[in-house]
């Protein structure tokens, strides 16, 4: 088999990591391996001991490898969105001979022409984790896909550019380097996902997709096929598993396996009648409790997130959009998610759950979007986004050339772009203790977005 058929996504999760492998033949893609461990040494989607999720990570890979029966090297892993900013980028070259006549447009052009539009003020704490162009304009052509083979004198780039924490990308590289594996690609988690919770038209006309996962949840809103906004709540399932534990006084474990037994998210839509036996700390003899008891304990805590994640998507008209909201993440999979997000939402709601065989649960969404996403990109998105690496090594030294002299520019948020700064511009990274963030002329910039 060629390895270049092979795709392997990575998903870092709070919870647990999941590895899928896959091959693509004839435009199809086969999951021939997949693994799914606990994980230790995050928080709240963020790594916070490397050599946790080294071995985690290690052992995720090593069940996947053993099912597909071959050896990976090659992973293309999720990046969480947290404080995570999305923002137009515009970059021009001339691209003439000497003489200034035209010439044909080389990679080497749509390398140097992806570099100009890299260029930005960025604060030192932070770096370009994704660069998607938009559409390449030639002498004033504009709607360019691939502007390789043209001829101008004049190339310019517009595009999206995702931007975030360098501790979250660079930990999240050196955990899988550690792990022995070599990073081909790093997707700002949300996009991946998209690719299959959201259908084609959904990614059109505009949808939002939440991730119910353990450490996190995390809201997304899809538009004309891009990423425009994100909002992390840094509350996940695993803080209704410790209400569980607190409430009924019992461990952990048994909280977990109460809330994936007999947990519903209504409980209007659990019964007062039925009941099961919890081990209470400190006592013999188990306790009854009933389905709806249980049910009134999530149901309190997710209806806050919900609450939280309605809020901010308010604040953009996000529900204006036509495809309403997409649940998947592990916490998707509890009986009632649904119709308790259509309370709080107030629009329609749909549970994605994949169909590949063996991943039949909503946590295996991101991993399956990962592998998916890696075998969509066109050749010119991966020329531009090879760029990026080389680019960063650049804007860096100019980086800290810029804070010896001025040191003052070092704390500016990031330069706005000049062109069509209703679209695509959005300051996400609306990690819940930011939410004083969406100033007026953030919510009209979506203003103007959405309709
Ligand atoms: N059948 C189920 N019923 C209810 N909850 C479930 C079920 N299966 C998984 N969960 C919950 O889903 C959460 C894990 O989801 P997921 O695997 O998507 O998270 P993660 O990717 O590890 O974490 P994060 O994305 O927050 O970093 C846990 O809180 C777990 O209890
Ligand atoms: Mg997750």
């Amino acid at each position: 088999m060629n390895n270049s058929d092979i795709f392997v996504g990575l998903d870092i999760g709070t919870t647990s990591i999941k590895v899928i492998i896959a091959e693509y033949v004839k435009n199809q893609l086969n999951i021939i391996g997949y693994g799914n461990t606990g994980s230790a040494g995050l928080n709240r989607g963020v790594i916070v001991d490397i050599d946790q999720v080294v071995s985690s990570i290690k052992d995720a890979v090593k069940q996947a490898e053993q099912r597909a029966n071959i050896d990976i090297s090659n992973v293309t892993v999720g990046v969480p969105a947290n404080m995570l900013q999305i923002e137009q980028c515009h970059g021009m070259i001339a691209v003439s001979n000497e003489d200034g006549s035209a010439k044909e447009i080389t990679e080497e052009d749509v390398r140097q022409v992806t570099q100009a539009a890299l260029v930005q003020n960025l604060p030192p704490e932070r770096t370009v984790i994704d660069v998607v162009p938009d559409e390449f304009i030639v002498d004033g052509f504009d709607g360019i896909k691939d502007p390789r083979g043209m001829v101008g004198v004049r190339m310019e780039m517009q595009g999206v550019m995702y931007t975030g924490p360098k501790t979250i990308l660079h930990n999240t590289k050196k955990c899988v380097e550690r792990a022995g594996l070599n990073v081909s690609d790093l997707v700002v988690a949300p996009i991946a996902l998209s690719q299959v919770a959201l259908n084609d038209g959904e990614q059109d006309f505009g949808a939002i997709v939440v991730d119910l996962g353990g450490g996190k949840t995390t809201a997304a809103v899809m538009h004309d096929h891009k990423l425009k906004y994100t909002y992390v709540d840094q509350e996940g399932g695993d803080f209704v598993t410790r209400d569980i534990s607190v409430v009924l006084n019992t461990s952990s474990e048994n909280a977990e396996m109460l809330k994936r037994n007999y947990g519903y998210a209504q409980a209007a839509l659990a019964s007062d009648e039925e009941t099961f036996p919890v081990q209470v700390v400190g006592k013999q003899e188990p306790e009854k409790v009933t389905e709806q008891y249980l049910a009134e304990i999530i149901e309190a805590r997710l209806r806050q997130i919900f609450e939280k994640l309605g809020a901010a998507l308010n604040q953009i008209n996000a529900f204006q959009l036509p495809g309403g909201v997409v649940l998947t993440g592990g916490m998707a999979a509890l009986p009632g998610i649904a119709e308790l997000a259509e309370e709080i939402f107030q629009v329609q709601v749909k549970v994605y759950i994949p169909q590949e065989i063996n991943l039949r649960i909503p946590s295996f969404t991101q991993v399956i979007g990962l592998v998916e996403y890696a075998t969509k990109q066109s050749e010119i998105e991966l020329i531009v986004k090879q760029t990026l690496g080389s680019a960063n090594a650049v804007r860096h030294v100019s980086s800290s050339q810029r804070t010896t002299t001025k040191p003052q520019t070092e704390q500016k948020p990031v330069k706005k772009p000049k062109k069509n700064v209703k679209e695509n511009q959005a300051k996400a990274g609306n990690d819940h203790n930011e939410e004083s963030g969406f100033g007026y002329k953030f919510k009209h910039m979506f203003d103007n977005f959405f309709d």
